[in-house]
């Protein structure tokens, strides 16, 4: 009979996670209790939160402990069920972390329905990071038609998104993305108006390349690696901008590399800032992946994935999604 395989915290990182801080196991696979359904994960989500969950640093949710499985969404089959709402046969998204098999009651369980889309896109842009885009753009940034937004991380699972939803409103976007391929595709193939590759040493700096690409300033920033890069934007903020904070990659692996040296702009120009959690905003979620659905199925809205292959590979490919590695939402295939 087949068993489980689980990835397991085995130690914490005190600053670049490395594979010897994950452990792999194999193990039997616990049947479903009463009202409860055993799901077979077809893929794993790797989201840059789980960097943050595996430190001992407080943050806005509960540490993984140490030896017990890392924390992360999947989808999956159900393929035994004592749950009359979730039959065998049906595909769910769930919270049963880095593993093959996992059992759930139900609570934070999404049904998914066969179509529009595939299965995979209900972890990125039809899922939680195409959801914190929209939360972030439309109650955070409120973009208008016409005006600037900025993007960092524009290549991936949330930034891409965030870009092409700020498209179709009508606003000018310009993207900050880490390598060329990652512009081309930015600019040709989710059609931002601009791309700025960040990695790329040239005469002028950030700051100077982000005025040439935004004539008219900067009226919303969708930040989601704060540090060096959200100093360079802060140059070019327009009165009365907002920046919604989705996220701090830049500085996951050291705190020291988010100090704000460009204070000043938020006062000069009257910048509201906010930082939001996709999880606080629950009512939201319902229209917001209505529309990415059909945004996706329509081709409004496109995505792409980087998918590791089998379980193994996920601590490796974890790592090097926090290193820029990944283009796109980074997956792991399990089936
Ligand atoms: N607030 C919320 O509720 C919420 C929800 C989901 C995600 N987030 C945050 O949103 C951000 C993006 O998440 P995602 O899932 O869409 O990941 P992602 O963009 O698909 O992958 C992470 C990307 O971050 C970029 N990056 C890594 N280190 C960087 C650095 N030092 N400076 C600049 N960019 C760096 C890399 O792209 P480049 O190659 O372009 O550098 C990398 O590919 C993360 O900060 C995440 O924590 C927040």
């Amino acid at each position: 009979m087949e068993k489980n395989q689980q990835i397991l915290l085995a130690a914490r990182p005190q600053a670049q996670v490395e594979l010897s801080h994950f452990k792999w196991v194999e193990k039997d696979i616990e049947p479903p209790g009463e009202s409860e359904f055993l799901v077979r994960a077809h893929y794993l989500s790797l989201d840059p939160y789980m960097r943050g969950r595996i430190d001992e640093a407080k943050s806005y949710a509960a540490k993984v402990e140490l030896g017990a499985v890392m924390v992360g969404t999947v989808v999956g089959e159900v393929i035994v069920s004592h749950h009359e709402k979730f039959p065998v046969g049906s595909f769910v998204e769930t919270h049963t972390g880095w593993q093959l098999y996992g059992k759930s009651n139900g609570a934070g369980v999404r049904l998914l329905p066969p179509k529009p889309v595939p299965l995979s896109a209900y972890l990125g842009a039809v899922g939680m990071p195409g959801v914190t885009a929209w939360i972030g753009l439309n109650e955070h940034g409120r973009a208008e038609p016409g005006q600037t937004v900025v993007i960092s991380a524009a290549s991936g699972a949330v930034g891409s998104v965030a870009g092409q939803l700020a498209k179709l409103k009508g606003c000018r976007v310009v993207g900050i993305a880490g390598g060329q391929a990652k512009c081309d595709y930015v600019v040709n193939e989710l059609g931002f108006d601009a791309c700025i590759d960040y990695k790329k040493n040239e005469a002028l700096t950030l700051s100077e390349r982000l005025a040439v690409a935004c004539p008219k300033g900067v009226d919303v920033y969708f930040d989601n690696v704060g540090g060096p890069i959200l100093n360079a934007v802060l140059e070019v903020m327009n009165p009365f901008s907002r920046i919604a904070l989705c996220g701090l990659i830049a500085g996951y692996e050291d705190p020291q590399r988010l100090a704000v040296t460009n204070f000043r702009s938020f006062l000069v120009n009257r910048i509201q800032l906010r930082g939001f959690i996709c999880s606080d905003h629950r009512p939201l979620w319902k229209p917001a992946l209505e529309a990415l659905a059909q945004g996706v199925a329509s081709g409004a809205i496109r995505y792409r994935e980087t998918v590791a292959q089998g379980l193994q590979a996920a601590p490796g490919a974890f790592i090097g999604m926090l290193r820029g590695e990944n283009f796109g939402k980074q997956l792991v295939k399990l089936i």
